[in-house]
């Protein structure tokens, strides 16, 4: 997922004499790391803006998943230049710094490429950025992408309470990073590197600062994020089920979720935790990619078709509420008619709440670049469109089957008009209200779906949060 982000460090820090302008793309584990990079650069003096213009620093957070995703950044270089010539020319200086997966997949060709880069970062060393920062200061170009034998986050400094809530009532927190199952698409297991779970302990630990600053929905993140393993306190093995059960437990946390999850590692444990926890929300994004056994084959991910519609069935006898989301991509070398349209028969069997689709974007360093038998990019268009047509009315025909519903929603936001609320219901649509506090979980009743929102009547009931609500003075 590429969508762009704007600074995830909300402004509120101790006055300081720097500020840093950071920009993220990709996926919600880059959301997070600029989340995290926001709090070290913070211990290092750093206030963020989210005005380029004011910045001492820009940071960008780079994905590497699309040839598209990838190229932006250098377009976006090219704009910092001239703004750092400006600066130049007042005597005045611009530090620029890119990080994420462009930069792991890169390194040093990124300055070669864009010289105004004074610093590359990976995202397994953003914890040394100050350091790295200050030997930028003495005039240095520094690369910094090995991947650390120290664990990042216990090199991280915590995020201040006020700083948690500033960033709102629903936060993401990384469980996992990595990946081991290469897909022959996909860059991430070069990017990211292998498998890596973090401690139980750490996790709820960071859950609880969550918590007590006033969030009240976690969503758990890795690449894979349902290999994730640990031990409990016994030292016995715990899989990713145990741990939604412990972050359950935690007073103040009413909602969890988990992205993105591997049809392989989707075990009974988890499975049975959708049925048993009712804080589990009942939406699950759960990529496939393909509906043919010979795509499925060739892109390494090592399930059937049959093997997805198989454990789709298990998770809905389980919770039968559930929403399903997805992704998938078309046009992976040597996908015949046929190929595609058992992808567009799978979309119809599942019916999914929503999914992403993308065109094979051939990425290198992968065994799927290395293929013969690509697909022509205006039959990939055209596949796409049928595709997305098909996930488009499918996710219509979810928000409409919720008309008449009563859903519980967490209350996130102000809305765009004078006294309109807006929250996100169990299954991540944005519920629009006419009352309600932030931090609040309301009962609505829904009376509309339209584009991608559902409106509400007036609420039925609200579960008032302990402590007189997480933005209580
Ligand atoms: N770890 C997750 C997804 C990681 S990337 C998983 O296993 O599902 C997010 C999505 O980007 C993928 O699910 C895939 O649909 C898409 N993607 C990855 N590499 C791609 C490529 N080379 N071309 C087009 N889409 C790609
Ligand atoms: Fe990429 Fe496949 Fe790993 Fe997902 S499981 S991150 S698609 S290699
Ligand atoms: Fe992109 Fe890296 Fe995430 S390549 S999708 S930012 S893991």
């Amino acid at each position: 997922m590429t969508d762009t982000s704007q600074a995830t460090l909300s402004p509120t820090r101790r006055a300081g004499s720097r500020k840093v302008f950071i920009k993220t793309y990709g996926c919600q584990m880059n959301v997070y790391d600029s989340q995290r990079m926001g709090d070290a650069l913070a211990s290092d003096g750093y206030v963020a803006t989210q005005a380029i213009e004011e910045a001492d620093l820009v940071l960008i957070n780079t994905c590497h998943i699309r040839e598209k995703a990838a190229e932006k950044i250098y377009s976006e270089l090219g704009r910092i230049r001239k703004m750092k010539l400006e600066r130049a020319a007042e005597g005045r200086e611009l530090r620029v710094a890119v990080a994420g997966c462009v930069a792991q997949a890169e390194g040093e060709e990124i300055i070669a490429r864009a010289p105004v880069v004074d610093l590359v970062v990976g995202p397994q060393t953003y914890h040394r950025l100050p350091q790295a920062l200050s030997r930028v200061e003495k005039g240095e170009r520094v690369v910094d992408t090995d991947y650390a034998v120290e664990d990042k986050f216990e090199h991280l400094p915590k995020a201040e309470r006020k700083e948690i809530r500033a960033r709102g009532v629903s936060a993401f927190l990384t469980v996992q990073e990595g990946c081991d199952k290469f897909c022959t698409f996909c860059v991430v297991p070069y990017t990211r590197g292998s498998e890596v779970s973090r401690p139980l302990a750490r996790i709820l630990d960071e859950a609880r600062q969550l918590a007590e600053a006033g969030v009240r929905e976690v969503t758990l993140l890795g690449q894979n994020v349902n290999a994730w393993h640990g031990e409990d306190a016994a030292g016995r093995p715990v899989g990713l089920g145990g741990l939604v059960f412990a972050l359950a437990a935690i007073p103040g946390i009413e909602r969890l979720r988990y992205t993105t999850s591997h049809p392989r590692d989707m075990d009974d444990e988890l499975i049975a935790a959708h049925r048993d926890l009712p804080e589990l929300m009942p939406y699950l994004h759960l990529p496939v990619q393909s509906g043919s056994d010979a795509i499925l084959k060739a892109m390494n991910r090592r399930h059937t078709a049959d093997d997805y519609l198989r454990l789709v069935d298990r998770i809905r006898a389980a919770r039968p509420d559930i929403a399903l989301s997805g992704d998938f991509i078309v046009g992976f070398p040597g996908e015949s008619e046929a190929d595609f349209d058992a992808t567009m028969r799978l979309v119809e069997a599942v019916g999914y709440a929503s999914a992403f689709s993308f065109k094979y974007s051939p990425r290198p360093g992968t065994p799927g670049a290395e293929l013969t038998g690509h697909v022509e990019e205006a039959v990939k268009t055209e596949r796409l469109g049928r595709l997305q047509d098909l996930i488009r009315r499918q996710q219509q025909a979810f928000s409409e089957s919720l008309v008449g519903k009563t859903l519980s929603v967490l209350v996130e936001k102000p809305g765009r008009h004078p006294g309109q609320m807006v929250g996100r219901s169990p299954y991540l649509q944005p519920v629009v209200m006419s009352s309600g506090e932030i931090g609040e979980i309301v009962e609505v009743e829904i009376v509309e779906a339209v584009a991608n929102s559902l409106m509400a009547a007036a609420p039925l009931s609200f579960e008032r949060p302990e402590r007189g609500g997480p933005f209580a003075a």
